[in-house]
């Protein structure tokens, strides 16, 4: 699956320009699946038929974050405003992919202590991005204002993890792919690979409408706390299986979802983990309150440096979320 994620992970595909990473998606899973759709707003929908009449619906975001050129100045400066929640912090140094042109981040600083204090209570008014042009004229050219840019990193193949930008959720893709092409579904399968859910949930708001699943689990990175000082108040690990989700600050999944999950995982041998992420949510959040509600839920992958250039996920989690997730598909009986 390495070269799976890799191609995922590094395509440009912010919220709201998804293009690229929706072309990519469908040929992987072409061959795979019984047919496909592309909604109003931008959305992927595929599915793959079963002898079950029920509905399994699995969805994972297909955008990433990334900032928008706002404004150019005289010698060719570029700002930016971020999509999503992209922090100025991790931003300072980096490098950032537009797709004409990469470019650095800077940041203002005309003595040691504007610098400090700039770096202290960093925003996006303190930094810049610099294109290595000269003039404004130039950089219009290059980077016209409205221009979306994501982080420029490369994916890092450590072994038993790998690290790049974008697993975020390019990674919850590659499982959803790697599902549609190793399952033979009981129920009818769907998955959507949605669009827009860094700037708000928007794709999975819809998606789910016209398919009216019996249930629905979004498949998502979530937070860790396995590093030094890492949050006393979490439990996740990287390499200890794939989280289930309880809570987190969007949404509470849905109880049958939770212990089906669990039962399965138990019953396989597969390893896993129980989620409460303090702050964030997944697609979820929406997939339940569309229509007149759909069972929803969430499996995620615990992941280290969220919405930095550098996201570090274990392959044992992901392959488990994968074992897991073809469990449920091809299990017989009723889904709840
Ligand atoms: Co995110
Ligand atoms: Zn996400």
């Amino acid at each position: 699956m390495k070269d799976l994620i890799k191609k995922l992970t590094q395509t440009y595909s912010p919220s709201g320009r998804e293009n690229e990473i929706r072309k990519i998606i469908l040929e992987e899973v072409k061959d795979f699946i019984d047919g496909y759709e592309i909604d109003k707003l931008g959305n992927l929908i595929v599915w793959k038929k079963g002898r079950g009449g029920e509905k399994l619906l699995l969805d994972a975001h297909m955008d990433e974050i990334g900032v928008v050129a706002t404004y150019i100045d005289d010698r060719g400066f570029i700002r930016i405003e971020p999509v999503g929640g992209i922090s100025p912090y991790n931003l300072l140094g980096s490098t950032i992919f537009f797709p004409n042109v990469k470019g650095i981040v800077g940041i203002e600083g005309e003595t040691q202590e504007e610098l400090v204090k700039n770096v202290r209570e960093l925003n996006f008014d303190k930094i810049f991005v610099d294109i290595g042009v000269k003039d404004r004229e130039k950089t219009e050219e290059l980077v016209p204002p409205g221009t979306f840019g994501v982080y420029y990193a490369p994916f890092i193949d450590l072994g038993e993890r790998v690290v790049s930008k974008a697993m975020d959720d390019r990674i919850g893709c590659a499982i959803i792919i790697e599902v549609l092409k190793r399952t033979k579904p009981y129920h009818n399968l769907y998955a959507t690979f949605s669009v827009q859910e860094e700037v708000g949930l928007v794709g999975a708001s819809t998606v789910a409408f016209n398919i009216r699943p019996d249930v629905a689990i979004a498949v998502d990175v979530t937070s860790y706390s396995d590093t030094p000082k890492g949050n006393k108040r979490m439990s996740l690990v990287l390499g200890k299986g794939p989280a289930i989700k309880i809570k987190d600050s969007a949404s509470i999944s849905d109880r049958r979802v939770v212990d089906k999950l669990r039962n399965l995982a138990e019953k396989k041998n597969i390893p896993y983990q129980i989620e409460i992420l303090l702050r964030g949510g997944t697609n979820a959040a929406v997939l339940q309150t569309t229509g007149e509600g759909i069972v929803s839920g969430t499996l995620s992958i615990p992941t280290r440096y969220v919405h930095s250039p550098h996201e570090m996920v274990d392959l044992n989690d992901v392959e488990n979320a994968v074992k897991l997730l073809v469990s449920l598909a091809e299990e017989e009986g009723k889904l709840l």
